[in-house]
């Protein structure tokens, strides 16, 4: 396995590549674990040849945020991309990226609304950060598979959009969130945790579990199931609950009424390791009473028929 890092080097090999092959991309900052592990080991059993990319992206964090302390060891993330199915890793400088670094990027890539809400509201340009990296690895890497974790869901929600809206020749997968053995996430940022801390982190996955409960019941109150999740974060003194809600899976918009499957999303921070994580709640079919089941989409348009008449 080739592990390079200019991007001179990163076109040509992959340009090399699709001459005969099916290219996977899998986009990292590093400090690889298993979850990265899955989404290596998935794009090599769907490609021929596998690319991951290690760039701790200064764009993406903010000025009180971790960029300096963010974990890295690229000697061990070399071994694990190898051992999980990469032909090449390609980790390059800040300066290979941004040539004039610190100095800011003329160009930005920015996805409005998706951007707005959540963590974009929390970590303002963060998403931008994000969206220009990834733009700068799409037009580098060209056609290809790209993958990435659902754990990052808005992440991936905006990903998706800006490689529809630029027309990227890049089909963006989204893989499952892989949990450690009581159900926390895995993240690179779970090592920054201390003990107390780690054993405290699991209230997000359980608040997850308990508004999937409450929306899988039938409870169609979306303030209802994120006061729920709230209050049981709240009542972990060592996280600072950033937010706990239920979203529209398309548009991450919070309903009034749940009428659909929704995806329930959680940020916290514990200390100074901000965490989130996310789970999708399938919302009941509701029952016909002549037998039978009826689409929620029936009950929507149903609803809509009776504004549109007043
Ligand atoms: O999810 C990540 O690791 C990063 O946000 C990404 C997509 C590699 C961009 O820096």
């Amino acid at each position: 396995m080739r592990v390079i890092s200019t991007v001179s080097e990163f076109q040509s090999a992959l340009d090399h590549a699709r001459l005969s092959k099916t290219v996977g991309l899998v986009p990292t900052m590093g400090y690889l674990h298993e979850g990265h592990g899955s989404l290596i080991q998935r794009a090599n059993s769907e490609n021929d040849f596998v690319a991951v990319t290690v760039f701790v992206n200064p764009l993406q964090f903010g000025v009180n945020e971790d960029f300096s302390t963010y974990p890295r060891d690229l000697d061990r993330d070399v071994e694990l991309a190898k051992h999980s199915g990469a032909d090449i890793v390609f980790a390059p400088t800040i300066n290979e990226m941004y040539p004039n670094y610190p100095e800011a990027l003329p160009t930005k890539v920015s996805v409005s609304k998706l951007s707005e809400v959540l963590d974009g509201k929390s970590r303002p340009g963060h998403f931008d950060g994000v969206a220009t990296v990834v733009a700068k690895l799409f037009a580098m890497a060209g056609k290809v598979s790209a993958y990435f974790g659902e754990k990052d869901f808005q992440q991936l929600a905006i990903i998706r959009q800006l490689a529809s809206d630029l027309s990227f020749p890049v089909k963006v997968i989204g893989c499952k969130t892989i949990r450690e053995a009581d159900g926390l996430a895995a993240s690179s940022r779970n090592v920054r945790l201390t003990q107390d801390n780690r054993r405290a982190a699991l209230v997000l996955y359980k608040a997850l579990q308990l508004g999937k409960e409450l929306v899988e019941s039938g409870e169609n109150n979306s303030i209802t199931v994120t006061r729920a999740m709230e209050s049981l974060i709240k009542g972990e003194v060592r996280a600072e609950l950033d937010y706990a809600t239920c979203v529209d899976p398309k548009t991450l918009l919070v309903p009034d009424v749940i009428r659909n499957d929704v995806q329930l999303l959680v940020a916290a921070k514990f200390s100074d390791v901000r965490l989130i994580d996310n789970l999708k709640a399938n919302f009941p079919e509701p029952i016909n009473r002549a037998g039978g089941g009826v689409q929620n989409n029936d009950v929507v348009k149903a609803d809509s028929l009776r504004l549109e008449r007043g």
